[in-house]
């Protein structure tokens, strides 16, 4: 039994750095059976709930994923309109009926707190799958993760990063969680790049000054001096009162490889918690990035599958076990190439 086992993530404040060395050895380890190298059933018999209220892709299929990959099963809801909180359920009762179905709980809600309001009425553990414009840990998790990787590649380590964070900062939970996860290293410079009405929320602008971090905001992309990471996000189109008041916004601070050769270095790293908006009138990160090595988004999404397998596998107890319940891969799979 580990301090994972058996716990709620709900929020990265629950995380110190040994946590994240953690889970981040254990993600490390999940390489082969990601990359469809070796297979395990660890978790066979074992049952996810995925709950997905609000609109999601890789965050959904990749909980998904990664507990099929561990051997376990999934069963999915997704929306709010075809589930029973429409017909007005509580978060406490759902909670309590669906986590007789399940063995864990992964959970997106549009409603800030709403998933640790639902872990109060949960008899099996639940993730934190994004609640609202508040948090999203896994999601933290996995970029921290990419950032490590990324910055080893350049012969760098996360203390002293320079991390410039571009786009909608009061909305974009990525960034709120990410911020908090960074604050537990030495010396990060953080460069906040925003219109002024979709600054980073006060108290994660106090959590970063608290623990002394150096901090530059500025409504200019030109603000960037010699960043390690740079990570752009979407305007959170969905937390506006109205499409309008989002389009005064979109297409701000778009990247392309001309502005990236302008403002970065050549090793900047260029992730985006993804879906990126590539409609022309925002188009945050050009299609002419694509063959830019620098580019991680695709790596980073792929790094979600690990550290979601990391966080099933110490959260069900089974890290240790994963091994012993190793089989071989007998189909064709080209998953070994790296991106
Ligand atoms: C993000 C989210 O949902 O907060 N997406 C994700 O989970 N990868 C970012 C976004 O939707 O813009």
């Amino acid at each position: 039994m580990s301090q994972f086992t058996g716990n709620h993530v709900l929020s990265v404040n629950q995380f110190d750095r040994d946590a994240i060395e953690k889970i981040f050895h254990v993600a490390h380890s999940m390489e082969p059976y990601a990359r469809r190298q070796k297979r395990t059933t660890v978790l066979d018999g074992a049952i996810l709930g995925n709950l997905f209220f609000e609109p999601s892709t890789r965050t959904r299929v990749s909980f998904g994923t990664a507990f099929n990959l561990l051997g376990g099963e999934v069963r999915e809801t997704t929306g709010m309109s075809s589930s029973a909180l429409a017909k007005g359920e509580s978060l406490f009762d759902t909670a309590r009926v669906l986590s007789g179905y399940s063995d864990i709980i992964a959970m997106r809600h549009p409603q800030a707190g709403s998933v640790a309001e639902f872990s109060e009425g949960s008899r099996v553990p639940v993730l934190n799958g994004g609640d609202g414009a508040n948090e999203h840990p896994t999601q933290a998790l996995l970029d921290l993760f990419t950032i490590k990787r990324e910055l080893e590649y350049n012969g760098k380590q996360i203390d002293g990063l320079h991390i410039a964070m571009i786009g909608d900062l009061r909305y974009g939970r990525t960034v709120h969680s990410l911020s908090k996860l960074l604050c537990l290293y030495k010396n990060i410079h953080f460069t906040l790049i925003s219109p002024k009405e979709l600054a980073m929320p006060d108290n994660v602008i106090s959590a970063i000054e608290n623990a002394g971090h150096k901090l530059t905001v500025t409504n200019q992309i030109e603000g960037v001096v010699n960043a390690d990471i740079c990570y752009q996000t979407r305007i959170q189109e969905e937390r506006f009162t109205s499409q309008a008041e989002a389009n005064k916004y979109r297409g701000r601070f778009r990247l392309n490889q001309s502005i990236y050769t302008r403002h970065f270095q050549s090793k900047t790293v260029i992730m985006h918690p993804l879906p990126r908006d590539s409609r022309m009138e925002a188009n945050e990160l050009d299609n002419d990035l694509n063959s830019n090595p620098n580019l991680a988004i695709f790596r980073q999404a792929d790094n979600g599958v690990l550290v979601r397998m990391a966080l099933f596998a110490l959260t069900l107890g089974v890290d240790d076990l994963v091994s012993k319940y190793e089989r071989e891969v007998v189909w064709y799979t080209n998953k070994s190439q790296s991106l």
